[in-house]
C-alpha cells in the first residue's frame, strides 16, 4: 500500500484528505505540531477509517524530526498542508507567517530530495488572485498583490516550487488553489475545529445557530453583486480532499521534473445572504444576523473556472452548498453535544 505523508494532517482539510486517501487504498501518515488542531481529530479519523492512522507530533520546522519520519516510512508522495492561515493574524505577525510557512516548505523539499521522494501536492489558495477583473477566474488569471502576509506566503511558496522545478529538480509538483472550504465529513466525526472566535463565515453561522454566538454580522451589503453581499465559491471539504488524491495520481503518471497547478472550486458563486438562507433551510431555524460594516481586505466576488481540473484530473465537485451546510450543521450539533 502506497504511503502518503500529510503535513498538517490533523487539521481541517488534512484530516478529510486522510479519509479520502484511505478510501482510495493509500496509507496516510500524519505529521502535525497540533498548534492549530486537536488530537481528538485523529481519534475521529481512526473511527471513520476503522483503524489507527499513523500520526507523529512533529513540527515541520524541526528538520531532524522530519527526517526521522522519512527514515521510518518509505513515502510514495507528500501532501503539504501545514501552515498558519489566519489572514488577520498574519497582518499582525508577518514574521511568524513568513518563517513558518516558507521555512517549512523548504525543509520539506530538502528532506524529500534527501530521501528520493519526488511527488508533492501543495496547498495554495485563491487568495493569490486578489479581486480578479474577469470572472470566473482561470489558472492563467494573473496573480495580484497579496491582500495579506498569509496570502503572500502562498504566492512565494508557489514561486519557490516553480523555480525549484525550473532548476531541474527531480520532483513532480502540483499546486492546488483552494476556494472556500466548508462542510464536514457526513459522519460528524471530523470537521472544522472552532479555535477561538471564527473568522470564516460558515463556522460563525453554525455557532450562531447553536447559540454559541449571539448574532452573525454580515460584512456589508452594498457590493456590486446580486444582493449586495460578497460572492465566494464554497467547496465541500470532501470534494476538496478528493482533488488531492486525483492530483497525486496525476503526478504518479508524469515524467520527472514536472509542475502544474489547478483551481479547486465548484465553479459556482454564492452570496453571503444565499449561504444564510441555505443554512436556515437545512437547520430548519431562522439565523440571527444583522448587516454591518465591510471587513477590511475583503474582496467583492470570486469564483473558480474549473474547466482545467475537470478535464485534466477528471475531478469535479459533487456536493452542493446545501450538502456542505447540512454537514457543517451536523458537525456543529455533535460538537455542541461534547
Ligand atoms: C467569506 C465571506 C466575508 C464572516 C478566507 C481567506 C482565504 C481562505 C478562506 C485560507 C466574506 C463574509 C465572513 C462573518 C461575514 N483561507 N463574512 N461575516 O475571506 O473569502 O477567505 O478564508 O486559505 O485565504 O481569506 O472567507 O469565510 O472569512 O468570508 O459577512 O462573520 O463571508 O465578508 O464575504 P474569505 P470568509
Amino acid at each position: 500500500m502506497k504511503k502518503i505523508l500529510i503535513t498538517g494532517g490533523a487539521g481541517y482539510i488534512g484530516s478529510h484528505t486522510a479519509v479520502a486517501l484511505v478510501n482510495s487504498g493509500y496509507e496516510p501518515v500524519i505529521i502535525d505540531n497540533f498548534s492549530n488542531s486537536e488530537k481528538s481529530t485523529v481519534a475521529g479519523l481512526n473511527k471513520i477509517c476503522g483503524r489507527e492512522i499513523s500520526c507523529y507530533e512533529v513540527d515541520c520546522l524541526d528538520r531532524s524530526a522530519v527526517e526521522r519520519v522519512f527514515l521510518d516510512n518509505d513515502f510514495s508522495g507528500v501532501i503539504h498542508f501545514a501552515a498558519f492561515k489566519a489572514v488577520g493574524e498574519s497582518t499582525r505577525l508577518p514574521l511568524k507567517y513568513y518563517s513558518n510557512n516558507i521555512d517549512s516548505l523548504l525543509i520539506l523539499l530538502e528532506t524529500m530530495s534527501k530521501f528520493g521522494v519526488k511527488d508533492i501536492v501543495f496547498s495554495s489558495s485563491c487568495t493569490v488572485y486578489g479581486q480578479p477583473e474577469i470572472l470566473p477566474v482561470k489558472e492563467s488569471t494573473p496573480r495580484q498583490l497579496a491582500e495579506s502576509p498569509y496570502g503572500n506566503t502562498k504566492k512565494i511558496c508557489e514561486d519557490i516550487l516553480v523555480d525549484y522545478i525550473k532548476s531541474g529538480a527531480d520532483s513532480r509538483i502540483v499546486s492546488l488553489r483552494y476556494f472556500n472550504p466548508v462542510g464536514a465529513h457526513p459522519s460528524g466525526e471530523i470537521g472544522e475545529l472552532p479555535l477561538g472566535v471564527p473568522n470564516n463565515l460558515v463556522p460563525f453561522i453554525t455557532q450562531t445557530g447553536a447559540g454559541l454566538r449571539k448574532k452573525l454580522t454580515v460584512f456589508g451589503d452594498k457590493y456590486n453583486t446580486p444582493d449586495g453581499t460578497c460572492v465566494r465559491d464554497y467547496i465541500h471539504v470532501m470534494d476538496l480532499a478528493e482533488a488531492h488524491v486525483k492530483s497525486l495520481e496525476y503526478l504518479f503518471q508524469q515524467k520527472n521534473n514536472f509542475y502544474d497547478l489547478f483551481n479547486v472550486g465548484t465553479g459556482n458563486g454564492n452570496t453571503v445572504l444565499e449561504v444564510i438562507k441555505t443554512f436556515e433551510k437545512v437547520s430548519g431555524q431562522p439565523l440571527n444576523y444583522e448587516i454591518g460594516l465591510r471587513r477590511e481586505g475583503d474582496i467583492e466576488k470570486v469564483w473558480a473556472d474549473t474547466e482545467k481540473i475537470n478535464n485534466v484530473l477528471g475531478w469535479e465537485a459533487k456536493y452542493s452548498l446545501e450538502d456542505s451546510l447540512r454537514d457543517s450543521w451536523n458537525w456543529q450539533l455533535k460538537l455542541g453535544k461534547k
